[in-house]
């Protein structure tokens, strides 16, 4: 057990003197063990048990991705900060493999969750499978039939890795069921994605060379669905990642 807090004794408050007028206030260690306990319910995965703005890096081989990055971290930091009273409910990570969208979108959500706020950490396609099996009408799922409705009440919501699953009717209804149902609630949502979108800048055809098929790319409304898109669209600040190298394979070339 924890020692006994010197400035409380325990007792989660504290008096304070504010222009001669003294009060009770809460006392700091409460926050802290509110945080701590959030921080364990919020199934972030173990990877990123240490990932916080503090430990993001800025890399400077290219100067322009180091100033674009750095915006970056300022509008996420920023979300986190302003949170709950931002002027968007939500926030929109898009990006390349290993450009950090899941480090960034997990240190905004633990930032908030410092706050006393309520996080879930879900990677969507876990969600997904979780979900789906909760229909199998086996008693032995019924623990998963929870993960469809943490995935609509929890206070902050982060789904990793949007649209990384194979697209059927049944993703479609799924995942709109609960960004509809968040944004029409005021529940906020950090999400990231390795999918493009034109409205976010992004050429969703890739020049072909003479004489080569067209390469289409596949786009976001393709894997979610158009009305979960646009719903998205609709509630989030969208943040798209500079193109930085792989920061996976760069740790693995360091060793
Ligand atoms: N700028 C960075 N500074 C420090 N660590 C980083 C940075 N970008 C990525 N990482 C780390 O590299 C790994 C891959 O990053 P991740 O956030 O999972 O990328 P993405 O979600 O875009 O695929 C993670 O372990 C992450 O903590
Ligand atoms: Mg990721
Ligand atoms: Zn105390």
């Amino acid at each position: 057990m924890a020692a006994v807090c010197p400035e409380c004794n325990g007792t989660g408050w504290k008096i304070v003197e504010r222009e001669e007028i003294s009060g009770a206030e809460r006392c700091d260690c409460v926050l802290v063990e509110r945080a701590q306990r959030l921080e364990s319910e919020a199934q972030i995965p173990p990877l990123y048990a240490n990932a916080s703005f503090d430990n993001f890096l800025l890399t400077r081989e290219n100067p322009i991705a180091y100033r674009n990055m750095q915006e970056v971290l300022l509008t996420v930091r920023n979300f986190a900060r302003e949170y709950p009273h931002g002027r968007h409910g939500g926030l929109l990570l898009m990006g390349e493999p290993g450009t950090g969208k899941t480090h960034l979108a997990v240190a905004a959500l633990r930032a908030i969750m410092a706050k006393g706020f309520e996080g879930l950490y879900f990677d969507f396609q876990n969600l997904l499978d979780r979900i789906r099996s909760s229909f199998s009408n086996d008693e032995s799922r019924v623990g998963d039939k929870e993960a469809y409705r943490d995935a609509m009440e929890a206070e902050v919501l982060l789904l990793d890795d949007l649209g990384a699953h194979r697209m059927s009717d049944w993703v479609e209804d799924t995942v709109t069921s609960i960004i509809t149902y968040r944004c029409n609630n005021r529940k906020s949502l950090i999400a990231t994605t390795n999918l493009i979108d034109a409205e976010a800048g992004y050429a969703t055809v890739q020049r072909a060379e003479p004489g080569k098929p067209v390469d289409y790319r596949t786009t976001l409304s393709e894997r979610i669905g158009p009305r979960a898109r646009s719903r998205l669209f609709e509630m989030c600040r969208v943040v798209r990642m500079p193109l930085v190298e792989d920061y996976r394979l760069r740790k693995q070339g360091a060793q």
